[in-house]
């Protein structure tokens, strides 16, 4: 028999399974989920949630699950709506969009050359671990400018990241409040979380070019407060979601060695004779490219996210009322048969260009740092493959991702061997 929480076990038990077995079982566009008192609703079908990612926010918002995250990231473009999002969605942009990404293509691939080497000498490694501080690297050269990260503060920064992480994965899955007991410890955590990035913030925000992005929010004039509130959702949002996707890539490079030796040899078409990637002709890379976008299908980091309806509305012939929430399941629509042949299978040929492929969101709400994310990505692939080879080392086939706030991947052991040219030009042939 069906009651309010009805669903609420199997949810919090497995979301991943829970999604896909409630949406895949499903001729419903949109289906209410008994997770308690307020109404929520699962949105099954791929074209009708752009339709809602698209409505104005007068209309849809974003959820009150985003809003659980300014107890952690403030007031930021992550969290806030209307005239002073657009502003801020603006300024930054430029900085974030592909081609203002791409002036910092030399300093991220020696920061990834320099991570190869820092892995090349290990008998194994765990891949997430290791990609976590790649990215967070990464992104900081495209908000600062340049590295301004010392290995002291990369470390007490993913410190203080997994702090928040378990924080706000229990706060997104509780459906009952916290015991006293529980609430004095998170709000602890969270202290000392924030100690730790004001700590940081504070001294390395002197330090951005005029050409980054905290740089674009310089100039717009925010007051410290609200740099502080950017930097961190730009730390926290642009290098979880990125960090989670490369370990994945390097599994899939792993997994697939004929793709590997395709993607050295399209590293070596678009690399000059500096031996440097030359930009100009990034546009040609299509199939390292294409290896990113099957792996952000199957792997969504951000596997679910939430509106909330601010008015009563139809949607998908389900009357939705004032304060629902509706959630949309990028996971879910990723891997249904409805939308892909073999969903399963990874298989960088198709088409991505199907409503269903929704990774990074869509409409005014759509990921900011898209065009940083897939370059980034695509240029750890292009530079692994173009160097090395990178070597399963599981005792077994690798598990399942599981739900947090990102999709975290299992346990991924690699190790790195360097490439021999010779394997290179076999597979050219
Ligand atoms: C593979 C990497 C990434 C994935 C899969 C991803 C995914 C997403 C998704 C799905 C949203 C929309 C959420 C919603 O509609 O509620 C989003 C928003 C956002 N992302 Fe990303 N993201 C990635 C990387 C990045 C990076 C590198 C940055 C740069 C700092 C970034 C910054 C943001 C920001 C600021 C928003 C909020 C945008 C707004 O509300 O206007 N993300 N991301």
């Amino acid at each position: 028999m069906q009651h309010w929480f009805s669903d609420a076990a199997p949810f919090q038990r497995d979301p991943l399974s829970f999604f896909l077995e409630r949406g895949g079982n499903s001729d419903q566009p949109i289906e209410r989920l008994r997770l308690g008192m307020t109404p929520v609703w699962l949105i099954n079908d791929a074209e009708l949630v752009r339709d809602v990612l698209k409505a104005s926010e007068e209309k849809i918002d974003k959820g009150r699950l985003i809003h659980k995250l300014r107890a952690i990231v403030g007031h930021s473009s992550l969290t806030i709506s209307g005239e002073e999002h657009a502003r801020r969605r603006q300024a930054l942009h430029a900085t974030f969009a592909r081609t203002g990404a791409m002036k910092f293509v030399p300093n991220m691939t020696a920061a990834i050359r320099g991570f190869s080497a820092e892995l090349l000498g290990k008998e194994s490694f765990d891949a997430h671990k290791a990609t976590s501080m790649l990215m967070l690297r990464t992104i900081c050269i495209v908000m600062f400018g340049r590295n301004v990260l010392t290995s002291g503060d990369e470390q007490a920064l993913l410190r203080a990241v997994k702090m928040v992480e378990d924080d706000l994965a229990d706060e997104m899955f509780r459906l009952f409040p916290r015991t006293p007991w529980n609430a004095r410890a998170t709000q602890t955590k969270r202290q000392e979380a924030q100690y730790i990035f004001d700590q940081i913030v504070s001294r390395i925000r002197e330090r951005c070019t005029p050409d980054s992005a905290v740089g674009a929010l310089e100039a717009l004039g925010l007051d410290t407060q609200a740099m502080r509130d950017e930097i961190i959702t730009m730390l926290l949002a642009g290098h979880h979601t990125t960090g989670s996707a490369a370990a994945w890539i390097l599994h899939h490079l792993a997994e697939r060695p004929d793709l590997a030796t395709a993607i050295a040899n399209e590293a070596a078409e678009i690399t000059g004779d500096d031996g440097e990637i030359d930009t100009k002709r990034m546009a040609r890379a299509n199939l390292s490219l294409s290896f990113v976008k099957e792996v952000l299908r199957l792997y969504p980091s951000a596997h679910w996210f939430s509106r909330d309806a601010k008015c009563d509305m139809e949607i998908g012939g389900a009357q939705i009322k004032k304060g629902d929430a509706l959630l949309v399941v990028p996971w879910l629509y990723h891997r249904s048969e409805r939308y892909w042949d073999n969903p399963e299978e990874f298989n960088p040929d198709r088409s991505f260009s199907g409503k269903a492929y929704l990774p990074f969101g869509a409409g005014p709400r759509a990921c900011l740092g898209m065009g940083v994310a897939l370059l980034e990505l695509q240029l750890l692939a292009l530079e692994i493959s173009a160097s090395f080879v990178p070597v399963s080392m599981n005792k077994g086939p690798v598990g399942l991702p599981t739900s947090s706030v990102t999709l975290m991947p299992p346990e991924i052991r690699l190790s790195l061997r360097i490439r021999e040219p010779a394997e290179m030009l076999v597979a050219a042939e």
